[in-house]
């Protein structure tokens, strides 16, 4: 199964200057327990905006990068050139991918779920969750996680599948 795992803000902001635009560890957390032991497929950008975040690749997680430089170097992830190479390389296991807007943009045609945290706020910022058709989504779980002193925002947290 692939899933697009994302959180936007009502104006579908979700990163600016290589960073996620808010401060929401609850959703943080949800993305290690749903992501722990899978595999992450991320764009080059989104994984050194991990680096500097976190000084490494995400633990316990198969790291995928994708970028159009041949000879880029990321210790302990595995480095592909194009979604088909990616594809190739997972071999049909479930993967989550982890952004960012070009790489939401490639794997959307081809994902079967859709897990959005829908942050409830305008937010200023430069990179957009690509445009979604939601016809062709079905919700099948939401909850909302209301706004306390570690996480700035209310939000509500989705999951949708593809209606075949
Ligand atoms: N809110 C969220 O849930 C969320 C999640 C993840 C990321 N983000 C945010 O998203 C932002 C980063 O997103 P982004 O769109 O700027 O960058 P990105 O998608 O992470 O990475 C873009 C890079 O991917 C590679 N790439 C793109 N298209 C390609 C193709 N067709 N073939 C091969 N390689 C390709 C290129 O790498 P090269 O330049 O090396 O060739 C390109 O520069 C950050 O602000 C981050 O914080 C938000």
């Amino acid at each position: 199964m692939i899933s697009i795992i994302v959180a936007a803000s009502d104006n579908d902001i979700i990163g600016r200057s290589n960073k996620i635009p808010w401060n929401l560890p609850r959703d943080f957390k949800n993305f290690k327990t749903l992501t722990t032991g899978h595999t992450c497929i991320m764009g080059r950008k989104t994984f050194e905006s991990i680096v500097a975040r976190i000084g490494g690749p995400l633990p316990k997680r198969k790291n995928v990068i994708i970028t159009r430089q041949v000879d880029y170097k990321a210790p302990g992830c595995v480095v592909v050139n194009s979604w088909d190479e990616a594809m190739d390389v997972i071999k049909g296991e479930d993967v989550f991918v982890s952004g960012g807007e070009a790489i939401y943009a490639m794997a959307l045609p081809h994902a079967d779920r859709l897990i959005l945290t829908r942050v409830h706020t305008q937010s200023d910022g430069d990179v957009r969750l690509p445009i979604i058709d939601f016809s062709n989504w079905r919700l099948i779980h939401e909850e909302q996680w209301l706004k306390d002193k570690k996480n700035e925002y209310d939000v509500i947290y989705q999951i949708y599948e593809r209606r075949h």
